[in-house]
Formats: structure tokens, sequence, C-alpha cells
């Protein structure tokens, strides 16, 4: 499969401030990826990279085998760049519908397609932006990404800050994105038992740079490191009392 996205060496930040430092990644097609790390590391950083938004000191972007690396952030969107940004900005004072009707581009995905993906949206699709609730914005800026058909889909922390019952529909439409329908995505997440399924691949980030990078199945089972670049202990597996007695 050829590599759907791609950064080579990549230093960004904004004003005079580097936040990523030599950042390198390589997406195939279909392809999922977990870009995990603690508060403030720079995830969104990394995102806001490929989306064109922060500014670029070194390096290299390639999407579908094309240099976007001086490209602006409304041509990168239009070359196949799908963002669902940390404070998903749907439009507030038009409706569920016409938020995708707005943005919709010929393609796979079309409305009925999202609807059938978000049935809560059809639902919906008479209210404005702003009398959805948080979960349903959420999923509203995740099918107004898709109905731009993208080529590669990055996703914000997409369940940061709702319900547990969002949470879990959001985490089942993704995987099916993910693992069904072939979609290649970044998503970013603190919490990495909510993604590690659902990826083929993850990097964590820490202080600006790639410090780890597994499949994502090889990782879900690797306490250690999950313990010392997140600070998070397997839940499935209570610790021992005291060390040296387990079976
Ligand atoms: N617009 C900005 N201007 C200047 N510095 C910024 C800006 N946005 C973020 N930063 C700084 O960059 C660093 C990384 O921030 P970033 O938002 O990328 O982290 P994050 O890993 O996404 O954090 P969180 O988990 O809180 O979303 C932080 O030190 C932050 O203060
Ligand atoms: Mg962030």
């Amino acid at each position: 499969m050829p590599d759907v996205l791609t950064l080579e060496g990549v230093t960004a930040g904004y004003a005079e401030a580097v936040v990523l430092s030599g950042a390198s990644l390589a997406l195939r097609e279909g392809e999922a990826l977990a870009v995990l790390g603690r508060n403030g590391v720079g995830k969104t950083t990394l995102l806001n990279t490929v989306v064109g938004v922060t500014r670029l000191f070194a390096g290299r972007i390639t999407l579908g085998g094309r240099d976007v690396t001086r490209l602006a952030p409304e041509k990168r969107a239009a070359a196949g760049i799908g963002w669902v940004p940390q404070e998903r900005n749907i439009f507030k004072s038009l409706t569920v519908e016409e938020n995708l009707t707005a943005v919709a581009r010929p393609g796979r995905w079309d409305v009925r397609r999202v609807y059938a993906l978000f049935p809560r949206l059809q639902e919906r699709r008479g209210n404005l932006g702003n009398q959805l609730s948080g979960g349903e914005q959420q999923m509203l800026a995740i099918a107004r990404a898709l109905v731009l058909n993208p080529k590669v889909l990055l996703l914000d922390e997409p369940t940061e800050g709702l319900a547990p019952i969002i949470v879990e529909e959001l985490l089942r439409v993704l995987a099916r994105l993910f693992r069904e329908e072939g979609m290649a995505g970044i998503v970013v997440e603190q919490h990495a038992h909510k993604v590690l399924g659902m990826t083929d691949r993850a990097l964590i980030l820490d202080r600006g740079a790639i410090v780890h990078a597994a499949d994502s199945a090889a990782l879900k089972d690797d306490a250690a490191t999950l313990e010392l670049h997140l600070g998070v202990a397997r839940k499935s597996e209570p610790r021992p009392l005291r060390a040296g007695n387990r079976t």
C-alpha cells in the first residue's frame, strides 16, 4: 500500500516557539494511527501542522505522494485532509443538514451515508448546530469532515468532555470507520485504552518529540511503556500488592 501521508523531520510551532521537533511518520492507505501523550506535549500541534496552521521551521509533508509542505490550509483541505479539531468547529447557526451540504464534495461519503453512520444526526437534521449536545456536535464535526471525502481523517481528542455513553457510541463509529470502511486516519488521544483497539499503529509524544512508536496491539500489552510515557497502569490487571507475588 502506498503512503497516504508522510511527515519527514517536521519541526513546527507558533511564532518564535518550537513545539514539535523532528517528527517523522508515514501513514499507509487504510491505516489508522493513534497519537498519544500527556497534556501539552504537542499532539494538537502535530495535527495542526499537517493541516497547515502552525509555523513550519523545517521538514516536509506529503499527501498522496504530493508535496503539500508549502500549501495553504484550504488547499490542503481540498487536497484531501479532513480535520476534526479539538474545539469541534461546526456552523452553529446552520442546521445539521446545512452543515453537511455546505461542505459536501462528490465521493463515497455523501449525506445519506453519514446519516447511516450517525442515525442521531438524521433525527436532528433540522436542528441548528447550537441546539445540539456536545456529543451530537462532535458527530456532526466528524460527519462534516467525512462528506469532504478526505484521503486522511485527523481527529483531535474526539471524545474529550463527553458523557460515557456518547464516548462509547463515538468509539464504535470510529472503530467501524477505521476497521471496516478502510479510512486512513490519525486519532489524537490522552487515554491509550480508548484507541489502541481501533488503530494499527501508535506514536507517543513527549515534549514535542516522538518518543515511542509501536503496533497498537503490542503497545496495548506493554504496561511498562504506557506507564513510563503516559502514567497509566494497565486497567485490566490489578497491580500486585507486593513485588514478586505474581503467579
Ligand atoms: N497558539 C499557540 N501559541 C503558542 N503556543 C502554543 C499555541 N498552542 C499551543 N501552544 C503550546 O504548545 C505546547 C503544546 O500544545 P498542544 O496544544 O500541541 O498540546 P496537546 O498535546 O495537544 O495538549 P492537550 O492534551 O492539552 O490538548 C504547549 O506548551 C502549548 O502551550
Ligand atoms: Mg490538544
